[in-house]
């Protein structure tokens, strides 16, 4: 995947993880349960995302692709995903590449499991960014999303990601060029951090995007200079959430129900959008819609999650070098030892095996083990 994306790695995970939380429980995979019967004149069991707060799955390049994104949809309660972004420079890309990133073009910018995937562009040259924008809606996405920040040096070097966040005036002209490149019936949003160096301009930059015709925007509540370091500034967002009249969604270091609720008492944004949190913990989406809903709330039992291991494992061995993939099941162990004991035994058994069909040895006995 660097190499679609300019060869620039994403953030190593190891240096992400914090505190390993207590296991879960058990609960059936959505499809496995029978959906529930609505007469005509019963109420819609779901409240529609605009009355209980939209969930979005985030955008993670290097860390999770079409092949996660099919495997995390499949549990349930994430309502849209946002696609690891696509680089833009120079050039008008094919539409292959379009859809080598974002496969799911193919089947109505959904995943297997009916979730819609907005794919996102990354760059900072405004015509070039519309033609791509032009070409990319041929495909009828389900929307575009422009990235405001990535901190990749190798990406903020080529004026790309969060050092745009230091010249508002061409990020909206980001904004303007692509939503004029694209048919209305396509939404355009943007995903900015604080800032570059600091939150002095997080409000004009929001203005410039909300005033260039976005639909939607994603506040990741640090700046490039924080990183990736907790915490993350919720309260921050809430300045934004006044200041534009666009829906806000709120981003950063929500791993858990009682996260997702304080961050949005504290950033007054009722959407959410979820990264490491839900690689950490598949069923955190579930939760949190099933708390919005007044529903049961169930947790994925280490069964379970083998057994979505196991989906993602056959995904991998399609398209991805041999050499890659048992690095691509442990990076997501890693995450998930967060929240279950038995991924960290996992980890560590798998640390040093880097032949496939070793880790296919051992996904095999943990299911016959029936952990
Ligand atoms: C490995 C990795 C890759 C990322 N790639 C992207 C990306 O392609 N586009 C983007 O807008 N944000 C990207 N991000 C940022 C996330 O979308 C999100 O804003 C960040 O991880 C904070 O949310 P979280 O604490 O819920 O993970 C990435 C983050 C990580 C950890």
């Amino acid at each position: 995947m660097s190499g679609d994306n300019g060869g620039v790695r994403a953030p190593t995970v190891p240096r992400l993880l914090c505190s390993v939380l207590p296991p879960a429980g058990r609960v059936a995979f959505p499809e496995l349960v029978p959906a529930p019967t609505v007469s005509p004149d019963s109420p819609d069991p779901l409240p529609p995302p605009a009355r209980r707060g939209l969930i979005l799955l985030a955008p993670m390049e290097g860390l999770l692709d079409h092949r996660l994104r099919a495997v995390l949809t499949r549990v349930g309660g994430v309502d849209r995903c946002v696609s690891e972004f696509i680089r833009i420079t120079d050039q008008l890309l094919p539409e292959r590449v379009f859809l080598r990133i974002v496969p799911e073009l193919r089947s109505g910018s959904r995943t297997g499991a009916g979730v819609p995937v907005r794919p996102q562009l990354l760059g900072s040259d405004p015509a070039c960014l519309a033609d791509n924008a032009a070409r990319l809606a041929g495909l009828a996405p389900e929307g575009i999303d422009l990235n405001f920040g990535c901190p990749a040096r190798t990406v903020n070097h080529h004026r790309g990601g969060a050092i745009l966040l230091d010249e508002p005036e061409l990020v909206g002209r980001i904004v303007a060029a692509v939503r004029r490149a694209v048919p209305p019936s396509v939404p355009v949003s943007a995903k900015m951090r604080l800032g570059f160096q600091d939150g002095s301009r997080t409000l004009e930059c929001a203005l410039a995007i909300a005033e260039a015709g976005a639909q939607e925007l994603v506040v990741h509540a640090r700046t490039r200079a924080d990183g990736y370091r907790p915490p993350a500034y919720w309260d921050r967002i809430a300045a934004v959430v006044e200041a534009v009249a666009l829906p806000v969604v709120a981003n950063g270091e929500i791993w858990s129900v009682a996260d997702a609720l304080r961050c949005r008492r504290e950033s007054g944004c009722h959407n959410l959008m979820l990264g490491r949190g839900l690689v950490a913990d598949p069923a955190l989406a579930l939760a949190l819609r099933a708390h919005d809903t007044g529903g049961l709330s169930e947790s994925l039992s280490w069964h379970d999650l083998l057994d979505l291991m196991a989906d993602y494992w056959q995904r991998v061995a399609v398209g991805v070098e041999a050499r890659h993939r048992p690095g691509r099941l442990k990076q997501w162990l890693f995450l998930l030892q967060r929240r279950y004991p038995d991924a960290a035994r996992a980890f560590d058994t798998l640390r040093r095996v880097g032949d496939p069909r070793d880790i296919a040895a051992w996904l095999a006995a943990e299911a016959r083990a029936g952990h």
